[in-house]
């Protein structure tokens, strides 16, 4: 099946997915977001799916809720040139509803390509999304945050979505400033 479909290499994977046409979301995107960043880097950053400044720009956490992820990474040395950003969905829901089972189905292909391409040593899903996909469960991030998982070669450490953090305010981004502390204690590690 499509879902089991591996790539030879990192580079078809990425051709693949910018023609996809496996679901809907192809006809309303204006850009597949695929990623952003090497994937030499040590942690990857796993987020829902593109918003709206996502999709115009091709790149996954460049609006608000990337910015806040990104200068919450900086506090503990890690830019965004270190990271490996993806998302479980490479396109734009109408209106950011939540990804569909069947859409979440059809673009798993491309995230486990690059969890197994990249093979990061901490993989950090942000949000309920992409820490359930990611760890294959249906417990919710409260449960999950802070913790750490083994999945193939890389240690999972999930956090609050940023969108959440930006609802939020202080408690909910201590909550995440927490969590990297930890990414950060297992990548020196
Ligand atoms: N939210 C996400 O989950 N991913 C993005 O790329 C942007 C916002």
């Amino acid at each position: 099946s499509d879902f089991d479909r591996s790539y030879q290499t990192y580079e078809s994977m990425v051709e693949d997915a910018l023609s996809c046409t496996r679901c809907d979301l192809c006809e309303t995107r204006k850009n597949v977001v695929v990623c952003d960043g090497t994937p030499d880097a040590r942690v990857m950053v796993v987020g829902e799916a593109p918003g709206a400044t996502e999709d115009e720009m091709g790149k996954p956490f460049v609006g608000r809720s990337g910015q806040l992820l990104i200068r919450l990474f900086g506090e503990i040395g890690i830019s965004r040139e270190d990271i490996y950003i993806a998302n479980v969905i490479k396109c734009r829901p109408p209106e950011n509803r939540d990804p569909t089972k069947d859409e979440i189905n059809r673009c798993g292909a491309f995230l486990e390509a690059q969890i197994s391409f990249v093979q990061p040593k901490v993989i950090v899903p942000v949000g309920n999304f992409a820490t359930r996909y990611v760890l294959q469960t249906k417990e919710g991030i409260t449960k999950l945050r802070g913790k750490t998982f083994a999945r193939a070669n890389s240690v999972v450490i999930p956090t609050v979505h940023p969108a959440y953090v930006l609802r939020n305010g202080k408690r909910a981004e201590e909550d995440m400033r927490k969590d990297l502390l930890l990414v950060n204690q297992i990548l020196e590690g």
